[in-house]
């Protein structure tokens, strides 16, 4: 399979691992923020299925464009709507509030490089939520930090401190851990599991399931590995 398939195969196993699990916890209302929506190759293949509804960010005018003529972006008088289509710089719109009255059940970031501006803008402030946020991620930063320095990759310099350069090259599964676990648990979210997933020289792919729990002491946050 060419490389590309393998890792759209990847992204869409995790996506319907997680819809899985929501669903039968009984979730009914599938609640995407849609970080990166590019061509909306996966909510046609994914989201769609299961009417999710939810808040896609992309850049790129034709894009967007393309996402909301893609989706259901007016959906009935009920309260209930459907897909907010946002042409923006993620970090930024995150970073500024945008959908925090929208309880999420899934933050979806698949970008084509690092994932953690917008990771961290999301759980830097207040938002709705309900009990279960499910993050599913494509991470590009292994594959950029074969030839950047781990030290010149800002959000990775507390770890070079701490742990120094060397083994924050050879870890970065264990780092993207510590990393997510740091910045979710500041927001009050209990990490319950977190699969890492990467083939040798290739952008990694990693979810998390996280439960709400506002007595949470962001320090001493334990994880269970997902058992495979
Ligand atoms: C890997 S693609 C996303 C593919 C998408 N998940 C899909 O299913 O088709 C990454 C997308 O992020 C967009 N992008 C890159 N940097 C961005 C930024 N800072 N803010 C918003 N969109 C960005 C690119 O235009 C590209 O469409």
């Amino acid at each position: 399979m060419p490389k590309d398939n393998q890792t759209l195969a990847v992204k869409l196993n995790q996506r319907r691992l997680i819809l899985k699990e929501l669903l039968a916890s009984g979730e009914r209302e599938i609640r995407v923020l849609e970080c990166y929506g590019g061509f909306g190759f996966i909510y046609g293949r994914v989201y769609r299925g299961v009417r999710a509804t939810g808040l896609v960010l992309e850049y790129n005018h034709a894009k967007a464009k393309h996402l909301a003529s893609q989706r259901d972006t007016d959906r009935g008088p009920d309260g209930k709507g459907g897909w907010i289509v946002v042409q923006a710089r993620t970090e930024m719109a995150i970073g500024a509030g945008i959908g925090k009255w929208i309880p999420f059940n899934i933050l979806d970031c698949d970008p084509h490089g690092s994932p953690w501006d917008a990771i961290g803008a999301y759980f830097k402030k207040p938002r709705a939520h309900g009990p279960v946020l499910y993050v599913v991620v494509t991470d590009g930063l292994p594959v950029l930090k074969t030839k950047v320095e781990p030290s010149r990759i800002n959000v990775l310099m507390p770890y070079v401190r701490k742990y120094g350069e060397m083994t924050v090259r050879a870890n970065y599964a264990a780092i993207a851990k510590e990393l997510f676990i740091d910045m979710a648990s500041k927001a009050h979210w209990r990490c319950e599991n977190f699969d890492f997933q990467q083939r040798p020289n290739e952008v990694a792919h990693w979810s998390a399931k996280l439960t709400w729990d506002p007595t949470l002491n962001p320090v001493t946050a334990p994880v269970k590995e997902k058992k495979r």
